[in-house]
This record gives C-alpha cells, sequence and structure tokens, in this order.
C-alpha cells in the first residue's frame, strides 16, 4: 500500500461535536506544520476544464475565479492587493502551500484550547479577517458558498480519480452541506469510499497546510535576513516590500506595508512564513533557500510594519498580550528602537 493512503486507513473514531459561532480571535489559529511526506502523487485534483456544467458547476467555477482574483472583491470584503492564490499557490492546489482540498476535509474543526468547532467557511472568513485585510463576506453569502463548492470539488474530484472512478462526476450538494467541509459523519463520499476516508484522519491528508521546517541553528535575524532579501527576493517583491502592480492589477503580492496581509494573519507568524518561504519562494526556483535562511528572511519580513491587528484593544500592549502573547511574530516587541504594531497601517481597509 502506498504509504501516502495509509492515512485514508485509520480506524473510525466517533467523535462528539458541540456548535458555536467561531469568534475573531480564534479565526487564525496556527495549524501545525506537517511532517513532510516523501511523495505526493497519491492526490491530484482535477482540470478545470472538467468542472461539470449547469448551476452547481457555475459556483464551482465563481469559487475559482473569486480565489485567483480575490481583487474583484476590493473595497467590499478585501482590504489590500492579495488574492487568495497568492499564498494558496496553485489556485489553491499545491501541496505544502496549505491547499484547499486537505483544508476542506479537515473541517469542521475541533479547538481544544476552548472546546469550539469551526467549519470550512468560518476558516474561510479568518482569511479575509486577517490575510486579505477585510471583512468577512457572511457565512451563508454566495462568496463562501462559492469559494467552499471550489474547494469542495478541488477534494472530491481528486479522491475520486484515487480511488480508480475517473468517471464518475463530483456529486453536488447544498450550500448549507458546502459550508461544513467534509470532517463530519454527515459528509457524503461515493459509496466505495465511505470506508476508506476514515474520520478521524481527515485532518491529516499529507500535503496539508506547511510542510515541518527544521529549528534553525542560530535565532532567526532580521539583519542576516534583509540580505537573503536583497538577494533573493527584492527583485519580483521590490526593495520596500511593495509587490508589484501593473495597469492596476497587482501581479507581485505586497510582503509588508499598507496592501499586505495584517498583523493577525497566520503568515505573520515567522515559523509559519519561514515553512512557507522554504517550501515555495523563490517562486519558480524553491527550493534554494538554507532553512536558516528562510527562517531569517522570515524574520526580516514579518518584523516590518503591516496593517494593524483588526482585533486591537487600547494599545499594542494590551493587544499584543491578549493576543499574541505565545505566537512567534513581532507584534509588540521592540526591534531597532520602535515598538512593532505602533506605526501599523488601518486595519481593515474597506468602505
Ligand atoms: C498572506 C497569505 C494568505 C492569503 C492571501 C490567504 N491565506 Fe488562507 N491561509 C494562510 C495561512 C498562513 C494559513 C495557515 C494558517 C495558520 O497556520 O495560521 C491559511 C489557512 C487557510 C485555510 C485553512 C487551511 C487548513 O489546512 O486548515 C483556508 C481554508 C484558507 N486559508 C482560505 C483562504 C482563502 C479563501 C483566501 C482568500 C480569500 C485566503 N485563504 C487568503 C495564508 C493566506
Ligand atoms: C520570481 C519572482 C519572485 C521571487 C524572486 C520571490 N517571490 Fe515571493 N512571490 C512571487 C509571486 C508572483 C507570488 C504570488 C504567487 C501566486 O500568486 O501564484 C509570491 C508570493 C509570496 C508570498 C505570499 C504572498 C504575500 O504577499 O505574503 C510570500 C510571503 C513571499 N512570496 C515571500 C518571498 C520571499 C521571502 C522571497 C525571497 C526568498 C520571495 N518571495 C521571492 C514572486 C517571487
Amino acid at each position: 500500500m502506498p504509504i501516502n493512503k495509509a492515512w485514508l486507513f485509520l480506524l473510525l473514531a466517533a467523535s462528539g461535536f458541540a456548535r458555536a459561532e467561531v469568534p475573531m480571535a480564534d479565526m487564525q489559529d496556527e495549524i501545525p506544520a506537517q511532517p513532510k511526506a516523501a511523495n505526493l502523487d497519491y492526490f491530484k485534483p482535477r482540470e478545470l476544464s472538467e468542472i461539470p456544467k449547469g448551476a452547481f458547476g457555475d459556483k464551482i467555477r465563481k469559487g475559482y475565479q473569486l480565489f485567483v482574483n480575490s481583487q474583484q472583491l476590493s473595497g467590499q470584503y478585501v482590504g489590500n492587493q492579495l488574492n487568495c492564490t497568492n499564498c494558496h499557490l496553485d489556485a489553491g492546489s499545491k501541496a505544502y502551500a496549505a491547499p484547499m482540498w486537505a483544508a476542506y476535509l479537515a473541517y469542521p474543526e475541533f479547538r481544544k484550547k476552548n472546546n469550539r468547532i469551526s467549519n470550512f467557511a468560518e476558516r474561510v472568513q479568518g482569511c479575509f479577517n486577517f490575510s486579505m485585510n477585510g471583512k468577512a463576506p457572511a457565512i451563508d453569502s454566495p462568496e463562501l458558498v462559492a469559494i467552499s463548492a471550489y474547494s469542495y470539488w478541488l477534494l472530491m474530484g481528486g479522491l475520486l480519480d484515487a480511488f480508480g472512478m475517473q468517471d464518475q462526476p463530483v456529486p453536488e450538494m447544498s450550500d448549507k452541506a458546502l459550508q461544513e467541509g467534509g470532517n463530519v459523519a454527515s459528509f457524503k463520499l461515493p459509496g466505495p469510499l465511505t470506508d476508506k476516508v476514515k474520520l478521524d484522519a481527515r485532518g491529516h491528508m499529507p500535503g496539508r497546510a506547511f510542510a515541518a521546517l527544521d529549528k534553525p541553528a542560530q535565532a532567526p535575524s532580521p539583519a542576516r535576513g534583509a540580505k537573503v532579501y536583497e538577494q533573493h527576493c527584492a527583485l519580483c517583491h521590490g526593495s520596500e516590500g511593495q509587490g508589484r502592480v501593473m495597469a492596476d492589477v497587482p501581479v507581485i503580492p505586497a510582503l509588508w506595508g499598507a496592501q499586505s496581509y495584517n498583523w493577525g494573519a497566520g503568515m505573520h507568524r515567522v515559523n509559519t512564513a519561514a515553512t512557507f518561504i522554504f517550501e515555495n519562494m523563490p517562486l519558480g526556483k524553491a527550493v534554494q533557500l538554507t532553512p536558516q535562511q528562510a527562517w531569517d528572511v522570515a524574520a526580516y519580513m514579518n518584523s516590518r510594519e503591516r496593517p494593524q491587528d483588526p482585533r486591537f484593544t487600547k494599545d499594542v500592549a494590551t493587544t499584543a498580550k491578549t493576543f499574541h502573547a505565545d505566537d512567534n511574530g513581532y507584534y509588540g516587541k521592540e526591534l531597532d528602537g520602535s515598538v512593532l504594531g505602533s506605526q501599523a497601517f488601518p486595519a481593515t481597509r474597506v468602505k
């Protein structure tokens, strides 16, 4: 049995779920980096051209459009110049760039910390509020249904193919079921898959989230990272991390400053950014940095100012204490004589 199919065969575990609304504070909970699988060939989403005709297919296509060109929601739900696909690479299908297929199967996800569950659409809302520095669309909005439909389709098409059911169409689901995600007993898998995709393995598809990266030999250093940045990143992302906009279309995303992700986003953590960068950057010629370089450049990038944490309360110190006490980020910390977060750009730059 291919080693990466092993996760599909773990024993079924009964899970008792309790539902409650997910607060802002939980929306960007850290997803632990995953041990890197040697072979990811076991799973491949279907080609876009295989999205079915008709109303259900239209939802999937709309989700894809919003994912790759999130800027069409600029000023409404999106407050910076990013698109989902800037971080979730290859339109959410690249392994270890937090792919949507693996994410879809992982939700609803239970959080031990406060006994809460968040479903798939709620997790997407988190990325709107933080990564996109915007204001999330409502859970049952056409936008969130569409993004959920697209993510579901990436997953289900790939699963059907992986188990020899290439000729089977992806089953349609209601809007309500689409928002939930696949980690729930009521999630319908086509006949033969029911026994194979076990509930307690669904959060662990190889390729989910980011690949674990060795701890650096030396503590991450923004100063060393600045040199890595200049040499390996600035050509594309700009000397001020501002990215590049051509004819009003952002073509290279901003890494810091007013047009980037805000201080509450998952990417602001040095560990999360280091794992992403090591595996995926420089775009087109990854992997070429050493782990130490990835940690250093992540520290540099994430010690520049960016939009304020939208959960901001009272002052930076209070906000840092409430929301950043145990994260691996620079918010509220002093560097080169200034406290990060104190010069932040406005959060939620939407009307
Ligand atoms: C600036 C980079 C960035 C952008 C842009 C971004 N995300 Fe994310 N997203 C992340 C990171 C980082 C994580 C992992 C969260 C963590 O560990 O904190 C994540 C996690 C997720 C997850 C959960 C993944 C899992 O395996 O549990 C979903 C779903 C998601 N994002 C959807 C979206 C959607 C939809 C958009 C566009 C509206 C978007 N993201 C934009 C960085 C980004
Ligand atoms: C060849 C040009 C190029 C180089 C060099 C490059 N990047 Fe990128 N980077 C991109 C593009 C383009 C994207 C968006 C990818 C997409 O949308 O498919 C991106 C996305 C990102 C993102 C996620 C989006 C965001 O704005 O946060 C981060 C973080 C990032 N790059 C960091 C780096 C770092 C650090 C380096 C240097 C080690 C680097 N990149 C080198 C082109 C480049």
